[in-house]
């Protein structure tokens, strides 16, 4: 029998309506739309609004979108939804929990993955050996984040790169060659110190001082964790390719993780890429953590390919990062 492939069968994804623009953040703090452009890539990023909203509103709408696609799938066949969120609706229980009550996915068990910006790759390997293992036949990845939620908009050198949204993949078992094919997958722990949320978990409850002291927003050193994602999202995009025996020319689409321009451009010139090969949408969308892979899937998936070799790269808070190698399993319509 030949190997069972976990395979992207569908895509959904969901991107809150409100548009915050540099010019916006113009008038909440000292920048300009010239320098976040230039540093950045971005020009506008969507927010979450309204009480009580959170990352899991996007995840449901963005599995409404995927099902949308897929008039055959019913929510009672999901068995399984794996959330990858760094912004979970709450503490606990796991929002795959709330996501499932809320899709209406009744018969699937579920939790979440956290691992920052590589979250979502971490996630689809996890689930691809439900698939692979012959556990399961239908399994949902979920990848979103409400960054708003965390982002001190008085600190202009982080809050101006995130943004909200969610993505989605389901993933079903071919045996003829298609599907995730690889994965390299990393973390180093003492990368920590550079990028985290000080406050809110059991090392440092919240209490009236965490609030005070704006220890529960994004804490990041931008030039220190840039160094790292530039070099590792490069490294191990390579080493995927050497593994699997791909050249340039080989490769369809990069997806990369959407945090800059610049570590983006530095991975593609290393693969050896075209621009024309990178999923990009951090223009529109910013860094959405979790939904930045998803997201560009779903924006590309009309020009996807059957037979397409896709290579994902994130590199994360942790630090996490890592890369993925699929060959794509449908004509996107
Ligand atoms: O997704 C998870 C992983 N995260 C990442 O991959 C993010 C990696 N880091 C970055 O993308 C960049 O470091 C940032 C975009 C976050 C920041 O860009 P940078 O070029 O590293 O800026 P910086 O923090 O080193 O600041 C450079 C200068 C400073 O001014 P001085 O000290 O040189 O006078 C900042 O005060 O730019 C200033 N600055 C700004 N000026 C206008 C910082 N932020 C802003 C701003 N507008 N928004």
């Amino acid at each position: 029998m030949s190997k069972i492939h976990a395979a992207i069968t569908a895509v959904g994804g969901y991107v809150p309506d409100y548009v915050l623009t540099n010019q916006e953040l113009e008038t909440m703090m000292d920048t300009t739309d010239e320098w976040i452009r230039s540093r950045t890539g971005i020009r506008e990023r969507r927010i979450l609004k309204g009480k009580d909203m959170g990352t899991s509103e996007m995840a449901v709408a963005a599995i409404k979108n995927l099902f949308s696609k897929r008039p055959d799938l019913k929510p009672e066949d999901i068995e399984l939804l794996i959330c990858a969120t760094t912004t979970p609706d709450m503490q606990f229980p796991a929002t795959a929990n709330v996501i499932c009550d809320k899709a209406g996915l009744k018969n699937a068990w579920g939790y979440d993955i956290s691992a920052a910006c590589s979250g979502f790759l971490y996630t689809l390997t996890t689930a691809s050996q439900f698939i692979e293992t012959g556990r399961h036949k239908k399994v949902l990845v979920v990848g979103g984040d409400k960054m708003s939620s965390i982002m001190n908009y008085e600190d202009r050198a982080t809050s101006i790169i995130f943004g909200d949204g969610a993505g989605c993949v389901l993933l079903e078992p071919d045996e003829s060659g298609f599907g995730i094919i690889d994965s390299v997958l990393r973390s180093d722990g003492s990368g920590r110190v550079h990028l985290h949320q000080k406050a809110g978990g059991s090392m440092r409850p919240a209490t009236i001082e965490t609030v005070m002291a704006k220890e529960h927003f994004v804490y990041q050193e931008g030039q220190t964790v840039f160094k790292f994602a530039v070099k590792n999202m490069a490294d191990v995009s390579a080493e995927i390719m050497e593994r699997n025996h791909l050249m340039a020319e080989d490769i369809t689409w990069l997806v990369p993780h959407q945090a800059n321009k610049r570590i983006i451009d530095a991975t593609r010139e290393r693969m050896g890429l075209a621009p024309e090969k990178v999923m990009m949408n951090i223009e529109r969308f910013g860094n959405t953590t979790n939904g930045t892979l998803p997201l560009c899937m779903w924006e590309w998936e009309p020009k996807l390919r059957k037979g397409d070799n896709i290579v994902l790269a994130a590199f994360g808070g942790g630090f996490t990062w890592g890369a993925t190698y699929i060959c794509w399993a449908y004509d996107g319509k």
